[in-house]
């Protein structure tokens, strides 16, 4: 959202501002205030034409302006009522040189999940893709996806939901998978290009719109804000991204995988053990009985 409009919700949300001031105030012409007043308008805001001067009386209840409104994160969203993938766009978006831009959807025709499966995306989810340029080696990019899974997990938390990271991805709740993550990089041998994280949170939709083994914030605790479930995500994200030291402790407390029994799937075969630790930068620790194994990708039951 541009800053002048950020700044006039600002007042506008104090009290009835007039024109004439909010123009002072803002260093613009009055028929500049008008303008942005109307586009904030079509965007979703109610504000009202009082004679006390305007008044926000609604804020529109998701799409990208309802998303920013607020937002202590430097992202900006990008929405689509409909569309196939928002990881294809973040990809469309990160191969022009986009970056901190967060592709949101209210319904996904097209989606992809890991290892080509299917997702399903219907309306009412929170489908979201971050389109990132980090500085870093693409070794070091699973930790986007540890990142990602940690500020889901507490952005659920704030709305009462009580879920868990099952190693490496997924976020889940009582065994039944509520938010996807899928990260697609690319990059030279030592520097990133680009990397877009793809989530895909159940929200508001029934139980019966997403697989057996699948459950939604709708049948856990009933319907979400999704705007501001979305704004503690893109926070979250971004505080975890900051500072990289913070994601592995978090994702440790939030995690339903160490010190259970697992079997591993992985390219190279079955690991069978317990999982003892994850390790930078996201690296699965399981104790068989031929000793301490290290699994960087799999998947694990
Ligand atoms: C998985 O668990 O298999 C990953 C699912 C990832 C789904 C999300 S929804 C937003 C983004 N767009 C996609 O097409 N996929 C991801």
């Amino acid at each position: 959202m541009q800053d002048t409009r950020r700044r006039i919700l600002a007042s506008l949300a104090e009290g009835p501002v007039a024109g004439p001031a909010m123009a002072d105030d803002l260093g613009i012409s009055r028929t500049a205030v008008w303008k942005h007043v109307e586009a904030l308008r079509e965007a979703g805001f109610e504000i009202e034409s009082r004679n006390e001067g305007y008044l926000l009386v609604g804020v529109p209840a998701f799409g990208g302006a309802a998303v920013e409104y607020g937002l202590d994160a430097p992202f900006e969203v990008e929405y689509h009522d409909s569309i196939g993938s928002t990881n294809d766009r973040g990809r469309e978006l990160a191969t022009a040189g986009e970056t901190d831009v967060a592709v949101l959807a209210d319904e996904q025709t097209g989606s992809r999940g890991r290892l080509d499966r299917d997702w399903r995306s219907p309306s009412g989810g929170i489908w979201l893709s971050l389109v990132c340029r980090p500085d870093i080696p693409p070794a070091h990019a699973p930790i986007y996806t540890l990142a990602a899974a940690v500020a889901a997990t507490d952005a659920l938390a704030t709305v009462g939901v009580d879920a868990g990271i099952k190693w490496p991805n997924d976020v889940l709740v009582d065994g039944q998978k509520l938010v996807g993550i899928l990260t697609e990089m690319e990059g030279e041998a030592d520097r990133v290009s680009w990397i877009v994280v793809g989530i895909g949170i159940n929200a508001n939709v029934d139980g019966e719109e997403v697989p057996e083994t699948a459950t939604a914030i709708r049948e856990q605790v009933g319907d979400v804000d999704r705007a501001a479930l979305t704004r503690e995500l893109l926070e979250r994200f971004d505080e975890l991204r900051t500072d990289p030291e913070s994601v592995l402790p978090a994702w440790r407390a939030a995690s339903v995988t160490l010190d259970r029994r697992v079997r591993v799937e992985t390219p190279g075969g079955e690991v069978l053990g317990r999982a003892v630790d994850v390790e930078f930068p996201g690296t699965l620790v399981v104790e068989t009985e031929a000793g301490k194994r290290r699994v960087s990708a799999g998947d694990c039951e």
